[in-house]
């Protein structure tokens, strides 16, 4: 995501942004918005450095330097280590003013899963959770399904539409029948919906919405290759689900899946764990990134364990939001 607009005299006069993979940059999108030669003083302001290679589209320094700007100021350096910090060397040589890391943080955050995959090669697996000041992630018998309230869930169904995966485990399949889709004004959106289930336990099990609804081409199960049932496996094709059956055993499982997600080009999955999934992945170094919403109530199920059990946290650098009463915490694991 990567937007780019000129001001002349203070004054935007263009604005352009990436619409997608393979179309112009925002830099080329502002270029042909001003539809003329930008005016002596004018200054491209971008989100992300220019790029100075030929990948799908042509340089964008070129397209700044053949328009004559004469000053850049941008947001986040490329993190792409074969471009990092080179679009602005090129710029500088041919005598053009830039100015760097203006609003350089808001601005990375804006592709934050893009950097982790280009910089890491593996998707981020981002963990979110949301839980009673005690820890629990499950109501206790009785109350609300809903933990946290309307604003957090809404942050949620964002975040949602941000990540081009969400993952839940069969556990929480079974128990819950989620949609796991993002609903916002636009309508409802799937993103790809994995349901980790190493030994395929969801098979058969008839009703289930992402087997069932009009995004199921969208569900992948993700199971152990090893001891999976050949009739299992056809009853998800059979119901438009795709399979991944990994090679391996259970304890590369995770591995085994995020190498996958990464040869699918995925860049980020978000994990709606359980209680029990949570500490694990936790307690494994599993998960890069975590979301914990937290309401201000106490008292889950007693008979569900919390969401890092076994897990020696350290303290961690992220930030805190507030949405109404609930709180928001994120930010990078280990
Ligand atoms: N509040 C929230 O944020 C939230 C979010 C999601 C779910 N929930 C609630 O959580 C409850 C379900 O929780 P749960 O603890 O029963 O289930 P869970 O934590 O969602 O899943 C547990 C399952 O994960 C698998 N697993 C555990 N460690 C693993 C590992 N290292 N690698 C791969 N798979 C692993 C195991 O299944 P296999 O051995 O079969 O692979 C295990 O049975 C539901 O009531 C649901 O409503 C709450």
């Amino acid at each position: 995501m990567v937007g780019a607009v000129i001001t002349e005299g203070g004054v935007i006069v263009a604005e352009g942004f990436h619409a997608a993979a393979g179309q112009p940059h925002a830099e080329v999108m502002a270029l042909r918005a001003l539809g003329r030669a930008p005016q002596a003083d004018a200054i491209l302001h971008v989100t992300l450095e220019p790029c100075c290679t030929h990948g799908r589209t042509p340089p964008c320094v070129d397209a700044i330097l053949r328009a004559g700007l004469r000053t850049v100021v941008i947001g986040a350096t490329d993190p792409n280590p074969a471009h990092a910090g080179k679009g602005v060397q090129l710029l500088r040589a041919a005598g053009v003013a830039v100015v760097e890391g203006v609003l350089g943080e808001e601005c990375a955050e804006l592709n934050f899963l893009f950097n982790h995959w280009i910089t890491v090669g593996r998707p981020l697996l981002a963990l979110k959770v949301a839980a009673t000041l005690d820890g629990k992630l499950v109501p206790a018998p009785g109350e609300s399904r809903d933990i946290t309230g309307p604003a957090a869930r809404a942050d949620v169904h964002r975040w949602r539409r941000l990540f081009p995966a969400i993952a839940v485990t069969a556990d929480t399949l079974l128990a819950d029948n989620p949609r796991l889709t993002a609903r916002d004004a636009d309508g409802e959106h799937a993103p790809v919906r994995f349901v980790l289930d190493r030994r395929f336990r969801s098979a058969g099990r008839a009703g289930l919405n992402l087997f069932t609804d009009a995004f199921r081409g969208h569900t992948i199960v993700v199971g152990l290759a090893a001891g999976a049932r050949a009739a299992d496996l056809a009853w998800y094709e059979a119901e438009g689900v795709t399979v991944w059956a990994l090679p391996g055993e259970e304890v590369d499982f995770l591995d085994a899946w995020a190498e996958r997600c990464a040869t699918e080009g995925l860049t980020g999955v978000l994990i709606e764990a359980g209680p029990r999934f949570a500490s694990a992945l936790l307690r494994e170094g599993a998960a890069d990134y975590l979301f914990a919403y937290v309401a201000p109530r106490l008292g889950g199920d007693p008979e569900s364990p919390t969401w890092f059990e076994g897990v020696d946290f350290p303290l961690m650098a992220g930030k805190t939001t507030l949405f109404g009463q609930d709180a928001l915490f994120r930010g990078y694991l280990g």
